[in-house]
């Protein structure tokens, strides 16, 4: 592999006295998606998010081009934070704004200089590539999970970002509104940015990723290159469980 965008080496994180996280090294090339897979609770979104950038590791450290995450200055992380785009789990808009104000948030800290006609372009330029035909001047609170998924998709878009990091990014959509964003992640695949996801659904994940790596108790399990897992008989039973085979025990004590 040439030299990864993303390196995780050695990576734990703990809470409230549990190590959520345990020693996870992994590497992840520019222009490549990789799915991140498993049961639930077993720190998926943990290790998206400490590769993210948006937790500080409590052990080992995590690289972008070579450059250590937590040791960088503010102008550099600014700088990754309009590189890097987030589609959190349970979408994280700002409930006291509404979703124009969501979205034009991220366009006047990264781009100060921005007239306002052409933030108020971009958004709806947004909007629409998303599918999100309502109101944009209500709140959250306002909308479904769904529809809370699509500002959050188009927020993670508004600054075209090179690495997306999309946290269980379908789960609440109808299939009309799923496929627009699976449609919409595979142009973004096609312009070769680098795309590092959490799903449940094989389809998606056969199709999308070049790389699935298993989270169980905290820590990688399985690395599958494609040509390892298309034909993979077992695909269904390593996305639910992380693992193929004899049940065993995880890193906590837990049977699977
Ligand atoms: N900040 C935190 N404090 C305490 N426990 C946490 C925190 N974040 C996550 N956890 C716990 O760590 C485990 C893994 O969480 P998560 O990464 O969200 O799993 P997944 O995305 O695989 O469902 C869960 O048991 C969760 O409750
Ligand atoms: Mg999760």
């Amino acid at each position: 592999m040439a030299e990864p965008i993303i390196e995780m080496k050695d990576v734990s994180f703990s809470a409230q006295n549990r190590e959520i996280v345990q020693h996870t090294s992994l590497q992840f090339e520019e222009g490549k998606t990789t799915a991140i897979v498993g049961p639930s609770g077993e720190g998926k979104s943990t290790v998206l998010k400490l590769a993210a950038g948006l937790l500080v590791p409590s052990g080992g450290a995590v690289f972008f081009q070579g450059k250590n995450m937590a040791a960088m200055g503010r102008a550099q992380n600014m700088a990754f934070r309009r590189e890097g785009a987030v589609v959190f789990q349970d979408s994280a808009l700002w409930a006291n704004q509404d979703l124009f104000q969501c979205l034009e948030l991220p366009l006047k800290i990264h781009f100060p200089k921005m007239k306002p006609a052409d933030r108020n372009a971009r958004i709806n330029e947004v909007v629409k590539e998303v599918g999100y035909i309502k109101d944009i001047h209500i709140r959250p609170a306002m909308l479904s999970m769904g529809e809370q998924k699509l500002i959050a998709f188009a927020r993670a878009m508004l600054c075209r970002p090179r690495l997306l990091f999309l946290d269980e990014w379908t789960e609440s959509l109808d299939d009309t509104a799923a496929k627009r964003l699976i449609g919409l992640v595979k142009k973004l695949q096609a312009e070769k940015k680098t795309i590092i996801f959490v799903s449940h659904n094989l389809q998606i994940i056969k199709n999308m990723a070049d790389t699935i790596v298993t989270i169980v108790g905290g820590r990688p399990h399985l690395v599958l290159t494609k040509d390892q897992f298309v034909e993979n008989e077992n695909l269904s039973e390593i996305i639910e469980r992380g693992v193929v085979g004899e049940p065993q025990e995880n890193a906590r004590g837990d049977t699977l």
